[in-house]
């Protein structure tokens, strides 16, 4: 039995979420065989909530000694994000661990909420590194998403009307859905696990440099003086911008990435609060109600 989501994908509901087709069997196959390690960097993120962008900042952090961000040969010039840090459902579906030998630690990443992590990471010292964004500018970027990209790829894929694709949305059937259940696992979380660190795109997006402090910090490699008085922080900033990705010719993506998909579906707008151009005011209530319902109490917001 399945449901179609908010991009009219067909989602099964295990424990409380919604996964894509065959991306189950593949996050079971993680859950059970995954072995991390201590010095494992794992980002957790739902989907059209930032994660390109984190998973870009974590690589450029955690390998600035390596290639400076100014760097003509930055892996980042050639390959999408994607492609330098996979996803870990995408391995298991695919089957090939992607060779890490020569540039530890390892930087993965996932959308699973944190009951479907393997022991192996809950027991081991790797951080976790969560992302959360408005939900309302997910449902919109995931539109545009379904609208645009889907189209071409599949081209059997059945477009649905908005009102019908938000409905969804509400309920939370959409990948790895309901994202703000997901959000408020790990907010939780981030108070008895200090391996968790809890960031927001609109926190992002307000003051990137405060935020990478924040990520190298906790990483354990933290900004020297020098290094900021170089304008490292800055040109990590840069080379990790909308602007500078999206405009960026890269390689076909990497092992474990998202196959074929070309570096622009990565990227439409980068922006905070545009559902102001797509939502009807009762729609963004309504999600909003949805939402803060859920978030009540918690000291978590996310519009
Ligand atoms: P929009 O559709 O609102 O523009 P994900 O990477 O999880 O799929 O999320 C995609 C969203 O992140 C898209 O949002 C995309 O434009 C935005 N995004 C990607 N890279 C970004 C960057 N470097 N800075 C800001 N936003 C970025």
């Amino acid at each position: 039995p399945f449901q179609r989501g908010t991009i009219n994908l067909p989602l099964h509901l295990y424990k409380g979420f919604w996964y894509f087709d065959h991306s189950l069997e593949a996050v079971m196959a993680f859950h059970r065989h995954f072995q991390a390690q201590d010095s494992d960097i794992i980002l957790v993120t739902a989907p059209k909530s930032g994660t390109t962008w984190l998973k870009s900042l974590v690589y450029a952090v955690v390998h600035r000694s390596q290639y400076t961000a100014t760097d003509q040969n930055h892996p980042l010039l050639t390959t999408n994000p994607h492609g330098v840090v996979p996803f870990l459902e995408l391995i298991y579906r695919n089957n090939k661990f992607p060779d890490f030998t020569s540039s530890p630690p390892r930087i993965l990443a996932t959308h699973v909420p944190y009951f479907m992590l393997p022991e192996s990471i809950k027991t081991s010292k790797c951080q976790i590194i969560y992302l959360c964004r408005n939900p309302k500018d997910i449902f919109v970027s995931m539109w545009h998403f379904g609208n645009n990209v889907l189209p071409k790829r599949y081209p059997s894929w059945q477009p649905i009307s908005i009102e019908e694709s938000f409905e969804r949305f509400c309920k939370g059937i959409e990948m790895f859905g309901p994202c703000w259940e997901q959000a408020l696992e790990y907010w939780k979380l981030r108070i008895e696990k200090p391996e968790v660190l809890f960031l927001k795109f609109e926190d992002l997006k307000a003051d990137i440099n405060v935020q990478l402090k924040r990520i190298a910090e906790h990483l354990g490699c933290p900004f020297s003086p020098e290094e900021e008085n170089r304008g490292v922080i800055e040109d990590i900033a840069h080379l990790c911008s909308f602007q500078h990705l999206s405009n960026i010719e890269v390689n076909k993506t990497g092992e474990g990435s998202i196959p074929q998909l070309e570096n622009s579906v990565f990227f439409r707008k980068g922006e905070v609060g545009d559902w102001v151009n797509i939502l009807t005011p009762s729609m963004a209530e309504k999600l909003d109600q949805v939402v803060e319902q859920k978030l009540h109490n918690s000291g978590l917001t996310l519009n």
